[in-house]
């Protein structure tokens, strides 16, 4: 079978994880300040913290930017869980702002409709869905206006460029930039997570809140009595400072990570290709449109998303999906908007209307796109697509 997504390791990426198991510092070793160095200087941003999930990233930039129990925080509906389950980890309650149609991005007016509807939207999470980046310039003003602490969810767009050539992480417009390493994303670590920032004070926070809110070596020590002896430091003590997790990402994590950013470049030029490649093959078919059209010179090509008429074509997507497998083919619907979950639906978290991100939900299928995915088995999807629409 075909699969809608799939890592891809070579036997250098085999080779960093052994070297780490032989040389025997698992965890809380170099190679973890190693990866974060790489990834702030490859998206061009000051600071890089590693962290155990995009998920843990996501939390932590919540604790970070001082969300609460009395504040709001706006994202997509277009989005998975994780983007609005941050808000609620540290009591916040996620509002839902519609996404702009021609990108599937959280629209900067949709923003700002609900800025004027919602009091006390504190920060916002800007998804860059399928790796195509949001309009950052049009959200940073709302927020701005508002007083939104931005942060972006560029778990899809690792690799992505701003229309200002900089990368996707380098936080010329927000706060704090989340990325995640789950296999099926631009690199793989298995699992894994980080956020980027250029705030040197945030930075120093989120490397105690990965530890449990311990002091780290350059912190304030705040209870000095305890901490030092006849005027010396006491070289055993710690303290902890606030309330912090075990977010870490282990030095194995970390290495076979590192492997795969140094094919980085090779893996988003072939999902460009790959992505190029359908917008040609799957033009001008009637009942099928490429959902995501421009971008493609910008976009980390997480996932191709297409707009299908289901019921145009007297199918149903599971009819349609399930035919696709019998032929060895994978697909997938992303996402089930955040407002149509049990949990969210029982927190009530739509106040405005989400026509755009609904009408996309009804017709939205991604096709397989991966980095080895071979031109011959794109070929084979595309005919089977032609197939099933006629
Ligand atoms: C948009 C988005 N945000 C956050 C996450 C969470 O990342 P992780 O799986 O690394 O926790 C994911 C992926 O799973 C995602 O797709």
């Amino acid at each position: 079978v075909i699969p809608y997504g799939q890592h891809y390791l070579d036997d250098e990426d085999i080779a960093a994880v052994v070297n780490v198991l032989r040389q025997g510092v698992l965890t809380q070793g170099p190679k973890i300040a190693e990866f974060e160095e790489a990834v702030a200087a490859y998206v061009g941003a000051r600071y890089a913290v590693a962290l155990s999930s995009g998920t843990a990233a996501l939390h932590l930039a919540c604790v970070a930017a001082n969300l609460g129990p009395a504040d709001r925080l706006a994202t997509s509906p277009l989005t998975f869980v994780a983007s609005a389950n941050c808000a609620r980890y540290v009591g916040a309650s996620p509002v839902l702002a519609d996404i702009a149609q021609d990108t599937l991005n959280l629209s900067p007016e949709a923003l700002r409709e609900a800025a004027k509807a919602m009091p006390g939207i504190r920060a916002v999470v800007a998804v860059h869905f399928a790796g195509l980046p949001c309009d950052m310039t049009g959200i940073r003003d709302v927020a701005e206006q508002a007083g939104m602490v931005v942060i972006e969810d560029a778990a899809h767009a690792l690799g992505a460029t701003y229309p200002s050539g900089r990368r996707v992480g380098s936080c010329e417009n927000s706060s704090m930039t989340v990325f995640s390493f789950h296999p099926v994303k631009s690199i793989a670590a298995g699992e894994g997570g980080m956020i980027t920032t250029n705030d040197q004070s945030i930075y120093r926070r989120l490397l105690r809140l990965r530890s449990h809110g311990i002091n780290k070596d350059e912190d304030q020590l705040l209870n000095i009595a305890a901490a030092n002896e006849q005027g010396e430091p006491n070289l055993w003590y710690y303290e902890m400072q606030e309330l912090g997790w075990n977010y870490r990402i282990t030095d194995i994590q970390s290495a076979l990570a590192l492997s795969q950013l140094g094919k980085l470049e090779r893996f988003l030029e072939r999902r460009r290709q790959l992505a190029v490649r359908y917008d040609r093959l799957l033009k001008d078919l009637p009942g099928l449109q490429p959902a995501q059209r421009d971008g493609r010179a910008s976009s980390a090509h997480h996932i191709y998303p297409v707009l299908i008429d289901f019921s145009a074509l007297g199918t149903t997507r599971t009819r349609f999906m399930m035919e696709l497998r019998r032929r060895g083919i994978g697909t997938q619907v992303h996402y089930v908007p955040l407002h149509m979950h049990p949990y969210y639906q029982q927190l009530g978290i739509k106040f405005l209307s989400l026509s755009n991100a609904e009408s996309y939900y009804r017709q939205a299928l991604s096709l397989p796109l991966y980095y080895s995915l071979t031109d011959a088995q794109q070929d084979e999807i595309v005919v089977a697509i032609k197939d099933l629409l006629s």
